[in-house]
């Protein structure tokens, strides 16, 4: 069988075959056997040729840039041959086209319909939630538990993993299952423990109410990890709401207010003797189709409102909401997280926080760590190859 290369380490499996091509003016329209029609400029189609002189075998990456080709290059013939879409260009250049490839590349109304329906969603959840747990042991040795875990991860945003070794530096190894880790000020681990010289509330035995780490920095860190090495003390249990809810429920029961957190920018700082971060930015983000993508949140790392005159009195009233949404129980989950066992969440979605608790009744050490959103992204698309 012929095997045209595609700029890409995945493969793409042939969904349908080609049926017919048919050569226009300005572009080759193909039809394929269940029927869709599609389109492809020959522009593009000459831009995405995956030949070895327009893709370096090694990177699979592409060495042509579409400027240096004539813009008014014309396809002199398009054919199919061995399932293959096959284009001769004027100038003498020729082109083949894997089927899986271009179904999965196609831009007709539908294919990309079908693309977009096919975007992983988010799974919002409340109080009922039934917490994704995994287990230590299999998602440090077996690939699928890997795979799994990083699913509830990307689409659930809160996940548990017990039978973690409790010595310090533990959740290390299982946070390079993913990937490398994301220093910051605080360092690549982090101590949560109550300081006498704290550089944050969240070094103390204070309640720390419902918040993203970093959102001083201008990325938030995607994961959070908080590895439980002894909890001892009375209190501190976790509290967890999930953000993208909250927002979703606001957009509908208060517009207005909504539209306030997506476009105010509010800064939060973080500052200590030997450092100072800023950000000035909204605490709603959305993404390019509009769906709620970020929250950025914590009380504690706030500056004062800087907003026009006319707008304080929504800034607040909008904040105030939100606030009070995240303290009511439908949407909060509680747990006391017991030695050996781990948060891993989207901090840039699933807001966190911990009930005070009583350093004299006992020890209570947490370690942490973040890791950047593109990591998790791309260790699941390489394990789903
Ligand atoms: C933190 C934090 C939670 C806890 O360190 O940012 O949220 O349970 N800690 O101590
Ligand atoms: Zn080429
Ligand atoms: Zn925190």
């Amino acid at each position: 069988m012929q095997t045209a290369a595609v700029a890409d380490f995945r493969t793409y499996p042939k969904i349908c075959d080609l049926a017919e091509a048919q050569l226009l003016d300005d572009q080759i329209r193909v039809r394929w056997a269940d029927g869709r029609v599609s389109p492809f400029h020959h522009q593009w189609l000459r831009d995405n040729c995956p030949c070895a002189a327009c893709v370096y075998s090694v990177t699979r990456e592409q060495v042509l840039e579409i400027v240096d080709v004539d813009e008014h290059l014309s396809a002199i013939d398009a054919r199919i041959d061995q399932g293959f879409l096959s284009v001769a260009w004027s100038g003498g250049h020729r082109s083949q086209y894997d089927p899986g490839w271009l179904r999965a590349h196609a831009y007709d109304d539908e294919s990309r319909a079908e693309r977009r329906a096919a975007k992983p969603q988010s799974r919002l959840w409340d109080h009922t939630l039934s917490l994704p747990v995994f287990d230590y042991a299999a998602v440090m040795e077996a690939p699928d538990a890997l795979l799994q875990w990083l699913l509830a991860l990307r689409d659930t945003g809160l996940t548990q993993i017990r039978g973690v070794p409790t010595e310090p530096g533990a959740l290390a190894l299982i946070a390079h299952r993913i990937s490398f880790i994301r220093e910051s000020n605080f360092g690549v681990l982090f101590n949560v423990q109550s300081k006498a010289d704290a550089d944050s509330n969240a070094y103390t035995a204070f309640n720390l109410p419902l918040h993203s780490d970093l959102p001083t920095r201008e990325l938030q860190p995607g994961l959070q990890f908080l590895h439980c090495l002894m909890n001892d003390a009375n209190g501190g249990e976790s509290i967890f709401v999930d953000g993208f809810a909250i927002a979703n429920t606001l957009r509908t029961e208060d517009p207005e207010a909504f539209d306030a957190l997506c476009e105010i920018p509010v800064e939060f700082r973080n500052k200590d003797r030997h450092s100072d971060y800023r950000r000035l930015a909204p605490i709603i983000a959305l993404d390019a189709l509009g769906d709620v993508a970020e929250i950025r949140m914590a009380n504690f790392l706030r500056g004062p409102f800087d907003a026009p005159v006319e707008q304080m009195p929504l800034l607040y009233r909008a904040y105030r909401r939100f606030i009070a949404m995240t303290r009511e129980a439908r949407f909060r989950l509680v747990r006391r997280l017991n030695p050996g066992e781990l948060w891993c969440f989207d901090n840039r979605r699933t807001l966190h926080a911990r009930n005070a608790f009583d350093p004299a009744s006992g020890a209570r050490h947490f370690q942490g760590c973040y890791i950047d959103r593109d990591e998790l992204l791309s260790r699941i698309l390489v394990l789903q190859r």
